[in-house]
């Protein structure tokens, strides 16, 4: 056997991602990431972990942060990740996370952490009273892919400068402890620096009501995004009532300029039939959009409507996620405690 997936793990490149059990999760959520989580399984050694410690920088009700742990592991599970050849894990249960989030806390510099627009956005006026893991939750994240010493980290655009960030830190940690490391052999660069992959026609999802908005679970209005637990006539309805502009839709790429509802609803599309944009456009362009939003509601319903239905099954099941859970952190803590005890003796900490 010579294919990449029969690859024994530890030779096959490692990827690790994740996702905020904060409310549903959506098409952005889906596309941007998810989508990209299954295909990367194939060839590589896969970690995906639901961020709970990410979630607790805002306030967050017990109860609801528990069903929200169990529905995003329900999502990866329902999308078609393989939690027995992969690790599908939650962050507190692995407390290494937060042990090397804190040795990044104190190489990253704050100048770093106040460049971070999400932090700004999240943070909004009220910045006095944001809490400080809020800002220091870029580091944590840092903490999360070099903890496993993750080549890859696949991601939707709105993590780009975060993950340049877990970069800088990982360099500057090789840099700190350039002796330490070259005197215990670890050759000259400790934390591989992880790159990330940003990729597809929908690295960011917009907006179903304003083009110029990101899809966001926070939006105010559900009409905004679509939610991987929509059922098919809520799906539809969403689509039709999409906000579009008056003209036609164009035949080449370029006529998407200036149109950003008409520019996210061929991403959309795109992504979800696997096609690129121009090839969307080539058999729509030139029709109006009642038509096009038809093809977009049976192809959304298609592939969206069993995964609904999987998370919705899967849900009931709280037992068997809670044991997907446990037994992918017992895995996961096999690869990072070793990652952590080599950090505390290039720090200089006993143990
Ligand atoms: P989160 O939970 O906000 O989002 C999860 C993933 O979904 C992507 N995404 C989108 N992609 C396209 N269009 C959109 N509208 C859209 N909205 C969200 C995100 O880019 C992300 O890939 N900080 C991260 C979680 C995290 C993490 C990590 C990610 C914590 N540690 C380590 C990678 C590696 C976050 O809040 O994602």
């Amino acid at each position: 056997m010579t294919d990449a997936a029969s690859q024994p793990a530890a030779i096959r490149p490692r990827v690790f991602s994740g996702v905020q059990p904060t409310g549903n999760l959506h098409l952005g959520n889906y596309l941007g990431a998810i989508t990209r989580f299954v295909s990367l399984q194939e060839a590589h050694e896969c970690l995906y972990c639901v961020v709970d410690l990410h979630a607790i920088t805002v306030p967050q009700n017990p109860e609801d942060l528990r069903s929200s742990i169990r529905d995003v592991t329900a999502a990866f599970l329902a999308a078609g990740i393989d939690a027995k050849r992969h690790i599908v894990f939650n962050q507190s249960r692995v407390a290494e996370h937060a042990e090397l989030a804190w040795v990044l806390n104190c190489v990253a510099r704050l100048g770093w952490l106040n460049r971070m627009t999400q932090f700004k956005e999240k943070a909004g006026k009220d910045r006095e009273n944001a809490s400080v893991g809020l800002y220091a939750y870029p580091a944590l994240m840092a903490a999360d892919i070099l903890v496993y010493r993750a080549a890859f980290v696949p991601v939707g655009e709105d993590q780009k400068q975060h993950l340049e960030l877990a970069r800088d830190i990982a360099q500057k940690f090789n840099n700190d402890f350039a002796a330490e490391i070259e005197a215990r052999g670890q050759g000259e660069a400790f934390f591989p620096l992880p790159e990330p992959l940003i990729q597809g026609p929908a690295t960011r999802v917009m907006s179903l009501r304003d083009g110029t908005k990101k899809m966001s679970k926070s939006d105010p209005s559900d009409n905004s995004r679509i939610n991987l637990v929509d059922d098919a006539e809520t799906i539809a309805q969403k689509i039709r009532r999409a906000k579009t502009d008056p003209d036609a839709l164009p035949s080449e790429i370029e006529g998407l300029a200036g149109r950003p509802e008409a520019d996210n609803l061929v991403g959309i599309y795109a992504a979800l039939s696997g096609e690129a944009k121009q090839e969307v456009l080539r058999q729509f362009g030139g029709g109006q959009f009642s038509g096009f939003k038809g093809a977009l509601v049976d192809l959304a319903v298609a592939k969206l409507g069993p995964i609904g239905t999987e998370i919705r099954a899967l849900r009931a099941d709280p037992g068997h996620i809670d044991r997907v859970l446990a037994d992918g952190a017992e895995r996961a803590r096999a690869i990072a405690r070793p990652t952590m005890d080599a950090v505390k003796d290039i720090v200089g900490l006993l143990r």
